[in-house]
């Protein structure tokens, strides 16, 4: 997949804005810090951080909290995706979160990975979605 240079610096500025989120999370078990930001059909940028709790499970990842800021700022779709660490490395969604993204991505939607940017879609191939309930 090819990256237009005009949304090669778009993508420069989203990681830069996933691993200042990631700086917000609240860790304290993991010590795994993410973060995570969105460009969507809105042209607003959204984030998230991940939020752990005594109760290890209830976790919430930072594709969590992106996902809850895109509905409550009626943001639209996700075109561009980059989930992170503080310093800006890739990190890779996991299963639950892939299926969060899907039902939210647009279908062009990219998510930027150590090895260059990757269609969301083929994250979670056959995923369960709304045509699924019909
Ligand atoms: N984590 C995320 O925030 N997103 C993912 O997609 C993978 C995992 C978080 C959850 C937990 O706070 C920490 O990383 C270690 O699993």
């Amino acid at each position: 997949m090819t990256v237009s240079e005009e949304s090669k610096v778009d993508s420069r500025a989203l990681r830069e804005a996933a691993a200042n989120s990631a700086k917000n999370a609240h860790a304290p078990y993991s010590h795994f810090h993410v973060g995570a930001a969105a460009l969507t059909t809105s042209g607003l940028v959204v984030l998230g951080c991940n939020v752990e709790n005594a109760s290890y499970g209830l976790t919430l990842c930072a594709e969590c909290g992106l996902i809850s800021d895109l509905v409550l700022l009626q943001a639209g779709k996700i075109t561009e995706l980059v989930v992170c660490s503080e310093l800006g490395e890739d990190i890779t969604p996991c299963g639950r979160c892939r299926q969060l993204i899907a039902e939210h991505a647009s279908l062009d939607c990219v998510l930027h990975t150590v090895s260059g940017p990757v269609a969301v879609s083929a994250l979670l191939p056959g995923a369960f979605s709304a045509e699924s309930l019909h």
